[in-house]
């Protein structure tokens, strides 16, 4: 595999592994993010700098810890102790584990180079205390491309005193490699019956509701068009999704989820050792970010950010985000990418 670095401004770098097929995955050590992916088109959200992360938007593509989502008030309790962590000024509420996070921390890096995978390894240590966590967490965040076309994410921690670990990557696909475009022609394929539902404030209520027969179902492949033209009350809250969806298959082997480009030339392959993936699908209105000299469109991404569904730690049905002192945490995601012939209809050039 093809390794290059290179100076991505403000202190920080960019690492690019390329296979023998010319397929590429990016990062960078600011925040442990991925940067762009693919070979004709970028596949991912990303922008040109890590200056821009630090202006516009320092979650997009990024390692986000310790808890991925939103703490109620940023209260829990852990062996009987209570715990407050930091909170967003504006909600009241704990996101991502409180800024600065992992999104924004200037990580450690080595590289391994082999016939059939590369990687880029990852390690930042979160002291004790930081933002109100107990315990020294060790964290590695691993980026692989292998030379199938899969970029696959091991994360690993280990605390020395007993703590809250729910880690995640913040990417967002847009397969049409074109950030003006939605997604909304994307169609989805989740292994889905059910999603946890949101108050107004984006808080989980703590019900596990079936998917079936409402609009978040994509246990049979729809476009996510089918979503944002519906009326659906939890749709219409956010103005699109932004909620966490439960699994009934994370081993890996079975896939969690498949997103296909509104051409069909390209296909994702989602699969997991976790329970839940967070789907948000970048509602942040007309143009609010601009991205490689463009504005980005509303709905202009889809995360799979994967994960134990936030909320876990005041509703036990949501899975358990406890990580019990020096011992080893690891979790691993694949992201594959199957690049297709251009089908021809007789009526493309
Ligand atoms: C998501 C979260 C969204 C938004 C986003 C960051 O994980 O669910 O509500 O905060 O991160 O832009």
């Amino acid at each position: 595999m093809q390794i290059t670095e290179k100076n991505f401004g403000n202190g920080y770098q960019l690492i690019t592994i390329k296979n023998e097929a010319g397929f590429q995955l990016s990062v960078t050590d600011l925040g442990a993010r991925i940067v762009s992916l693919g070979r004709e088109k970028n596949l991912v959200l990303g922008f040109d700098s890590a200056q821009e992360y630090l202006e516009k938007d320092v979650f997009i593509g990024a390692s986000i810890g310790r808890t991925a989502g939103r703490i109620e008030n940023g209260r829990f309790t852990l062996d009987g102790e209570s715990y407050h962590v930091t909170t967003d000024s504006t909600t009241g509420h704990s996101l991502h584990g409180g800024q600065p996070g992992f999104e924004t921390k200037k990580w450690h890096y080595t590289i391994e180079n082999g016939d059939d995978e590369a990687s880029v390894i990852f390690t930042t240590v979160s002291p004790d205390n930081e933002h109100g966590f107990p315990g020294n967490l060790s964290v590695e965040v691993r980026h692989t491309l292998t030379k199938e076309n899969t970029w696959r994410i091991t994360t690993k921690g280990l605390s020395d005193r007993t703590t809250l670990f729910n880690p995640t990557n913040h990417v967002y696909f847009n397969l049409t490699g074109d950030v003006t475009q939605s997604v909304a022609q994307h169609k989805l394929w989740l292994d889905s019956p059910a999603f946890a539902p949101l108050r107004q404030d984006s808080i989980p209520t703590g019900r596990k509701v079936k998917t079936s027969g409402t609009a978040f179902d994509f246990q049979k492949t729809k476009t996510l068009a089918d979503v944002f033209t519906s009326d659906f009350e939890q749709k219409n809250l956010v103005n699109g999704i932004d909620h966490p969806f439960f699994l009934t298959e994370n081993n890996l082997v079975a896939p969690a989820a498949k997103l296909t480009s509104p051409d069909d030339t390209i296909e994702l392959v989602v699969s997991t050792d976790l329970p839940c993936i967070v789907i948000f699908t970048a509602n942040f209105g007309e143009a609010a970010l601009e991205m490689h000299g463009k504005p980005l469109a509303d709905h202009g991404g889809i995360t799979f950010e994967t994960q134990i569904a936030p909320g876990a730690e005041q509703f036990s049905d949501f899975g358990s985000i406890k990580l019990a002192a020096n011992e080893p945490f690891e979790t691993i995601t694949n992201y594959q990418i199957h690049l297709k012939e251009v089908k021809n209809h007789g009526n493309q050039s």
